[in-house]
């Protein structure tokens, strides 16, 4: 479905992003990577090409939270490659932290990269949207792409991950609406919400994460980036608009959505079991 369909992929220098981008090359895609650092870009897109000597990756350095920065690149993107048939908002950033210890800055950061980035993205991005739709084939197949790469911490809340969750819902909010209002334009939008992996994200979270986070964001055991994109390659191939990649996430997400006070209650008890809390007076910052 995605053969000769060319997707930009915020956030494709790394981690997910990177991993989707792959699995998009080998299924005959035409990918744009789009991250601020140049050098990340140019070795992600050496790397994807050596591995597929005939791959057409282009990338594109622009922050998504600059959101003229992020129209014009969207627009060059565009121009380049003869159009955009799919955006994957997947650049985000993680403070962990307890609340006292987190600074309004915290807050408005991980609220414009992980909130703001995909809006503008979405915004830029569309009008190419609606033309790569209206000059789509009239099989029913969709001819463009949303993908909203959210988090389990979009679905419930986590400990010490207050900036990042609300982020996360507020994204998953925007996507929900996005849903009505692009699908009868032709635009399938879809929503991912993966748990924990490994990541460069990840690795930087665990040099000062808080006990009480480990303990409950692990209650769904980390899995591999490799997992991960190719659960969500399967919910995009199946058109599901919420992907949950990983059974155990399904299933954790699952007993949320239908016993949400036992699930409160169990992961309460998680985190009391390990409680420390905001004593020690120390800042953790991630990402
Ligand atoms: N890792 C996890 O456990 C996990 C779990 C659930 C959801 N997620 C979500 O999955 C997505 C990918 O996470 P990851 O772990 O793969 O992260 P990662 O390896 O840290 O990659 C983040 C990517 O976003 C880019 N980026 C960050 N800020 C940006 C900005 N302002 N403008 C443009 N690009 C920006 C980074 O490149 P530059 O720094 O060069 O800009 C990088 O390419 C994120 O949205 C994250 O919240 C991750």
């Amino acid at each position: 479905m995605f053969k000769q369909r060319h997707i930009v992929i915020t956030g494709g220098s790394s981690g997910l992003g990177l991993a989707l981008a792959g699995r998009l090359l080998d299924k005959g895609a035409r990918v744009t990577l789009v991250a601020r650092q140049r050098a990340r870009l140019e070795s992600a897109q050496c790397s994807l090409i050596a591995a597929r000597p005939s791959a057409v990756v282009e990338i594109e350095a622009l922050d998504v939270t600059d959101a003229a920065a992020t129209r014009s690149g969207m627009d060059a993107i565009a121009a380049r490659t003869e159009g955009i048939d799919g955006l994957i908002n997947c650049a985000g950033i993680l403070r962990e932290g307890y609340f006292e210890t987190l600074t309004d800055n915290d807050f408005r950061e991980v609220m414009e990269v992980n909130y703001f980035g995909p809006l503008n993205a979405t915004r830029a991005a569309l009008p190419h949207l609606v033309a790569s739709n209206n000059n789509g084939t009239s099989t029913g197949a969709p001819t463009a792409w949303l993908i909203n790469i959210a988090s389990v911490a979009g679905l419930t809340g986590v400990f010490g991950y207050t900036p990042y969750c609300a982020s996360k819902h507020a994204l998953v909010g925007l996507t929900e609406s996005l849903y009505y209002e692009l699908s009868p334009r032709g635009i399938r939008v879809q929503l991912a919400c993966p748990g924990e992996f490994d990541s460069p994200m990840v690795d930087q979270l665990e040099q000062g994460r808080t006990p009480e986070n480990r303990a409950q964001t692990l209650s769904i055991p980390k899995a591999s980036v490799d997992a991960i994109g190719d659960d969500i390659m399967a919910g995009l191939a199946q058109g599901d608009f919420l992907i949950v990649p990983t059974r155990k996430a399904r299933l954790a997400t699952l007993g949320m959505r239908l016993l949400p006070s036992l699930s409160r209650r169990l992961m309460r008890r998680t985190v009391e079991r390990v409680y420390q809390g905001p004593d020690d007076g120390l800042q953790r910052q991630i990402g």
